[in-house]
């Protein structure tokens, strides 16, 4: 038998290129050290290399289809599984698709494996088979905690494992509807002498799961770990490999998990999903508006409410600002869940428009509830809430704020002001300030004539009437 070469090349640790030889800056992503000299065993350096040769691997292809004549190909051949969990059913775009490839990200104690875990004994209750593989914990601590949340039947197998070869021939003999790895950034291929977490092992490893996936038609979920500041540890290409990216996220003073979608290719990339982590696991949480305005102070001087939509689901939440005279020469401006530079844009067109004048005052903002807003449409609601601390006038509480602000001052129409008006009624609300362009798309002008209803064209309108 011919000896197996090393063979050493040079790893991109950001974009995953790869050298042959050392570069300080890598020329593919531009990023500064992050090229590291690694060593593969001839043959495993690319997908699903060839050593150890596995029985869903066919060397030879299926051919192409024609499509929209053969019948076979439509949608409804890709079976969906129900997890469950309707908070994740709905974020992954209907169920877990059939040899879909999923990547669950999260920082460490967020709740990655609880989710999963629960996940797993949702999958049984509806019949599917389901392989939890530990590469983190041990077969008894995996075991405890699935008893402490009630997961009790034979269709759930666990194991701890870490290399590659055997949790693929673990996966073949036990045949599951779902496998479920934890976690990418601690299996290693025997093959890839680099240490689990390199770009090598990631990529190779999750290469092998992608292959798996698709070949033995079998949904993967991977868990992977993100690095302090926030992104995915490991390389792109595991980003891109992937059908669908969610992050799990929360802040480590609160019980709130957000379950976003990053990226999907079955559903929509916008979708959110609301847990609580309590001592029984996580339970979903129904009704996210209720809950991000429960806290709501009597107070509401500078406190305005905003309804945001987060893919297909609308969620209420409070903006609160305060400004109060600075007594440095360099007033602060801080923003908690909305880009400061937004911020600083609407103070120069409240200054410029309304002669609100901040210059010589610290103005903080923040979304209540550890959300971040990214969506223009929550301009009016900014302003409202400056205006509101500005002037020591509470706004009405059960008013409504959205449209988005132009630098002339100009309130511009928003997307879907039925489905957010329709959750801000469910919750007693019943003045709304709205776009005037919004007007004439009114699909339901019932709801135009239940409540009181504010069209605003400029922010002077604004000013005006609140
Ligand atoms: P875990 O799922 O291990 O996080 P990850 O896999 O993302 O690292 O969850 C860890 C935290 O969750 C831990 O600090 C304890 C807490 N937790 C509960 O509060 N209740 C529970 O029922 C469980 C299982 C965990
Ligand atoms: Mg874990």
């Amino acid at each position: 038998m011919a000896k197996a070469k090393n063979k050493t090349i040079f790893v991109c640790q950001s974009c995953g290129a790869q050298r042959p030889r050392w570069e300080g800056r890598c020329s593919e992503c531009g990023e500064w050290n992050t090229i590291v000299e690694e060593t593969f065993t001839d043959g495993s350096g690319g997908f699903g290399g060839k050593s150890n040769p596995r029985s869903w691997v066919n060397t030879s292809s299926a051919g192409a289809q024609v499509l929209g004549l053969d019948k076979s190909l439509n949608e409804s051949r890709m079976g969906r599984s129900f997890t469950g969990i309707g908070e994740l059913d709905r974020v992954l775009g209907g169920g877990l698709a059939e040899s879909s490839f999923v990547l669950l990200g999260g920082a460490p104690g967020i709740g990655k494996s609880t989710l999963l875990l629960q996940m797993a004994g949702g999958l049984a209750k509806n019949g599917k088979k389901v392989l939890y593989i530990s590469a983190e914990e041990s077969i008894n601590q995996t075991a405890s905690r699935a008893h402490r949340l009630g997961i009790k039947t034979p269709l759930v197998e666990i194991a701890s494992e870490s290399n590659m070869t055997l949790i693929l021939d673990l996966a073949e003999k036990s045949k599951p509807d779902v496998l479920i790895v934890d976690s990418v950034q601690t299996v290693f291929v025997p093959d890839v002498t680099s240490a689990p977490g390199s770009v090598s092992q990631v990529r190779e490893a999750a290469g092998q799961l992608m292959t798996f996936a698709k070949k033995t038609k079998t949904a993967v979920m991977l868990i992977g770990h993100i690095t302090k500041d926030g992104n995915l540890a490991g390389p792109k290409v595991l980003e891109h490999m992937v059908d669908c990216v969610l992050s799990f996220e929360g802040d480590g003073s609160s019980h709130y998990r957000l379950l976003r979608t990053l990226k999907n290719r079955f559903g929509s990339a916008l979708e959110l999903g609301v847990f609580e982590m309590s001592g029984l696991g996580l339970k979903e949480v129904m009704n996210p508006s209720e809950l991000f305005l429960q806290e709501r102070s009597q107070n509401r001087v500078g406190s305005s409410i905003f309804c945001s939509l987060e893919g297909t689901r609308p969620l209420l939440c409070e903006i609160q600002a305060l400004s109060l005279s600075s007594s440095t020469s360099f007033p602060r401006r801080t923003s908690v869940g909305i880009d400061l530079n937004r911020i600083h844009l609407l103070t120069a067109v409240l200054d410029r428009h309304l002669g609100v004048k901040l210059s010589f005052n610290d103005l903080y903002v923040n979304v209540v509830g550890g959300l971040k807003i990214d969506e223009p449409s929550v301009d009016v609601a900014i302003a409202a809430a400056i205006l509101s601390t500005d002037a020591n006038k509470p706004l009405d509480a059960d008013a409504l704020f959205l449209g988005e602000i132009g630098l002339t001052g100009e309130i511009r129409a928003i997307s879907f002001p039925e489905i957010r008006i329709k959750e801000a009624m469910k919750l007693g609300f019943k003045q709304f300030y709205l776009p005037a362009y919004n007007q004439k798309h009114f699909e339901d002008q019932s709801l135009l004539q239940k409540n009181h209803v504010v069209f605003m064209k400029s922010i002077q309108d604004l000013a005006r009437k609140i």
